[in-house]
């Protein structure tokens, strides 16, 4: 196998709305690469919407299936992968010590009124469901932004960038 990221993996973390899923497509793309999204992953293996596991299980438990997850990704040695993370993933402490393991972590940096912007009208994020949604993105990057920050190996500010530039950025950084 050529490699391209010198036997590691790149992981993309960030807010909802931050651009993961489209830029961790384009890397895979340009560069040749497989491609994990946590979120997906997790609904492939329960046949369930993550609306739904968090309705019928909890968050807690969509939390444990996370950390089974990338458990698996380094057990497999998996590597010269594009790994898409689920927003909250990195929030548990044991799931940022997997990460570490795991391979490069990019941080896709999106400011609250972006994030608004991107997400109106959308449906599929239970933690987001609010009379007041922006209100609500803030409260939650408040909490996480030093966390995402402190596990990030490269931080890329998106505001005002295609999900083209933004996957050409990390390119040229990893
Ligand atoms: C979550 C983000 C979502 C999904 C779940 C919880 C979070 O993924 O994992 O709804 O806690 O930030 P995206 O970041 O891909 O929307």
């Amino acid at each position: 196998m050529m490699e391209v990221l010198g036997a590691t993996n790149v992981i993309l973390e960030g807010f909802m709305g931050s651009g993961k899923s489209t830029v961790s497509e384009l890397i895979s793309d340009k560069l040749e690469l497989e491609l994990i999204d946590t979120d997906e992953a997790i609904e492939e293996a329960e046949g369930r919407k993550i609306s739904e596991i968090f309705e019928q299980d909890g968050e807690e438990a969509f939390r444990d299936m996370e950390t089974g997850l990338m458990e698996m990704v380094i057990s497999e040695h998996m590597r010269e992968t594009v790994i898409s993370l689920g927003g909250g993933l990195p929030v548990r402490e044991k799931n940022r010590e997997l990460l570490k393991r795991a391979g490069k972590v990019v941080y896709l940096r999106t400011s609250p009124e972006t994030v608004y912007d991107r997400l109106k009208g959308d449906d599929t994020r239970p933690l987001l469901k609010s009379e007041n949604p922006l209100a609500r993105i803030k409260e939650l990057q408040d909490e996480r932004g030093k966390i995402y920050e402190e596990a990030a190996d490269i931080i890329v500010d998106t505001d005002g960038k295609s999900p083209e530039e933004v996957a050409n950025e990390i390119i040229a950084a990893i």
